[in-house]
Parts: C-alpha cells; sequence; structure tokens
C-alpha cells in the first residue's frame, strides 16, 4: 500500500512539476492593474474556467501583466508564469512568447487534453496585444 501511494506521488510529480505546484500555490503577479492599457478575458468551454490578463504597454514593450481568474493547477501555474516571462517582451507580431515555450516552462508533462488550460492566459495575452490602440504622438 504504502509503495502504491509512493507510486501515485511519483506520477503526480511528473505531471506536475516543482515549478508548475509553485506557481500555482503561489501565483505571481495575480489581481488588478490600476489602469491596464489593455485587457482581455479568455474563457475555456471545455470547463468554463476564464482567465483575465490586464497589461500595461510602454514604448512597444510589456512594462507589468497582472492576470485574475479562476482555473485549474495548469491553468493558474501558466497564467502566473507567463506574467513572468513576457515582462520587457516588444508588443511586435511574433515577438511574444510561443506555445512550445510557455510548455516548455511549465517543466510538466501537459496531455494533449490539457493543451488548452495551459495554452487560455497565453491566448488571452495575444488577444490582449492585438486590441491594444497605440497611442496617438502628437505632432
Ligand atoms: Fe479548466 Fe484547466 S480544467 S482551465
Amino acid at each position: 500500500m504504502e509503495n502504491e501511494n509512493e507510486n501515485a506521488m511519483d506520477r503526480r510529480q511528473k505531471l506536475y512539476s516543482d515549478t508548475l505546484l509553485d506557481h500555482f500555490r503561489n501565483p505571481r503577479n495575480y489581481g488588478s492593474l490600476p489602469s491596464p492599457d489593455t485587457a482581455y478575458e479568455e474563457f475555456n468551454p471545455l470547463c468554463g474556467d476564464r482567465v483575465r490578463i490586464e497589461l500595461k504597454i510602454s514604448d512597444n514593450r510589456i512594462a507589468a501583466a497582472r492576470f485574475v481568474g479562476d482555473g485549474c493547477a495548469i491553468c493558474i501555474a501558466a497564467a502566473s508564469l507567463l506574467t513572468e516571462l513576457v515582462l520587457g517582451v516588444e508588443i511586435a507580431p511574433g515577438a511574444l512568447i510561443s506555445d512550445e515555450d510557455l510548455l516548455a516552462s511549465l517543466k510538466s508533462d501537459i496531455k494533449p487534453s490539457r493543451m488548452k488550460c495551459a495554452l487560455l492566459p497565453l491566448y488571452a495575452l495575444r488577444s490582449c496585444v492585438k486590441i491594444y490602440k497605440q497611442p496617438q504622438t502628437s505632432r
């Protein structure tokens, strides 16, 4: 019985790395920005979970990122990691983090059925950037 418990624990640890568990238990950048330059909420139709990403943009780069939402451990950890990874990143097409890089940063065995959980925050971030209106410079 003890062996079974240890095996179950080993399996869980492979599915959920220490990095993933740490970001789930202690999410970074959780909350709202006082006046975000852009924000977008994504919804996972498979489970009903939601993640909202808010960004502050300065000189065409992400100066601050926050998130709020309800989601599973994978989703919350991915949102937390994402808000750290995109700081200072230019908001140009192709400059944002790729699906593969975000998945790799979770260091976990994300099954195809849970891909949407992991990528939901990134989809919200991409929509934030897409709807962001550059401030008009006065002449
Ligand atoms: Fe809902 Fe993962 S189960 S986001």
